[in-house]
């Protein structure tokens, strides 16, 4: 199994490979692993010859600093389950310095509005943070294919816009949101509920696959009525929004328009934790 601390550990061992022409797919994290991530270097096996997750808790992102901190950090933990998948998985866990050198600040991205709506709206350098440590990630790794989970689907366009107005030569791949078998959607945030808050956080993705449902033959509006309805009627729920947006550009959709797709997007609290998730209308 090999865990590299520095990018020049990490370089001087991918590049004699690269030279060997076998591809690189990269799955970048910020560690706490759950099967959420192992289903994206499962993904990431099957289509290359090499594979490299990277473990770093990106401080730009965050925009809370007791955020940060609290942040679970479990690299031991983490490498035992990525080598109970394959122990040929190749482990890029920098510290700060090593990615930052001595500058931890973002770099200013302009994503055509994408990073304004939802997740963007109340987390102001958020995706900026984001798509600094991506690029910095992809420029050290060099990876052919690189692989995101739709769970965060905003941050997926987000990458891909990046990616294109960067003209990286990256193929940035989107992978089905994995979920428990009772639909609850895998998070690192699902262990801060209790065992019944994790039964009944199975209702978000019940209301989801509903309106999904409702949204083949009612209006949109009659769809969010029936979601805000759904989480005001339960007392252990607060909704804080129930987006349905156009799956291309995340502007929140009025009505149903011919030829475009749709999603919806939700994020909810239960037991003071906040729960994130997403479900293609069409
Ligand atoms: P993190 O939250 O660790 O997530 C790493 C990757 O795993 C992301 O692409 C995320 O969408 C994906 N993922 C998480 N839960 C998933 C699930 N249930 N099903 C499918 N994919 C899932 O997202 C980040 O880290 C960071 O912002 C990062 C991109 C690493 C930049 O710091």
């Amino acid at each position: 199994m090999n865990v590299f601390h520095s990018q020049s550990q990490l370089t001087q061992h991918l590049n004699p490979l690269r030279l060997l022409g076998k591809s690189i797919g990269f799955v970048p994290t910020m560690g706490a692993i759950h099967l959420g991530h192992l289903s994206l270097l499962e993904q990431a096996l099957k289509e290359n010859q090499v594979v490299v997750i990277s473990i770093f808790v990106n401080p730009t992102q965050f925009n809370n600093s007791e955020d940060l901190e609290k942040y679970p950090r479990t690299l031991e933990r983490d490498t035992e389950q990525i080598q109970r998948l394959s122990d040929q998985i190749i482990i890029y866990a920098p510290d700060v310095d090593d990615i930052y050198e001595g500058n931890t600040v973002a770099q200013r991205f302009n994503y055509d509005g994408l990073e304004m709506e939802m997740e963007g709206a109340n987390r102001p350098g958020h995706f900026d943070g984001v798509g600094t440590i991506v690029k910095k990630l992809f420029e050290i790794v060099k990876p052919v294919r690189a692989y995101f989970g739709e769970k965060d689907f905003q941050q997926l366009l987000i990458v891909r816009k990046m990616v294109h107005k960067n003209k990286m030569d990256v193929q940035v791949i989107g992978c089905p949101v994995f979920r428990e078998e009772n639909g609850l959607a895998m998070s690192s945030r699902n262990e801060r509920l209790s065992e019944a808050g994790r039964q009944k956080a199975a209702f978000i993705y019940k209301v989801l696959t509903e309106a999904k449902n409702r949204f083949q033959h009612s209006d949109l509006s009659e769809v969010l009525l029936f979601v805000s309805t759904s989480f005001a009627n339960d007392p252990y729920f607060t909704l804080e929004y129930f987006i349905i947006a156009d799956e291309d550009s995340l502007e929140s959709a009025t009505k149903k328009e011919e030829g475009k797709k749709y999603r919806g997007f939700i994020v909810v609290h239960l037991e003071n934790v906040r729960l994130i998730d997403n479900i293609a209308f069409n």
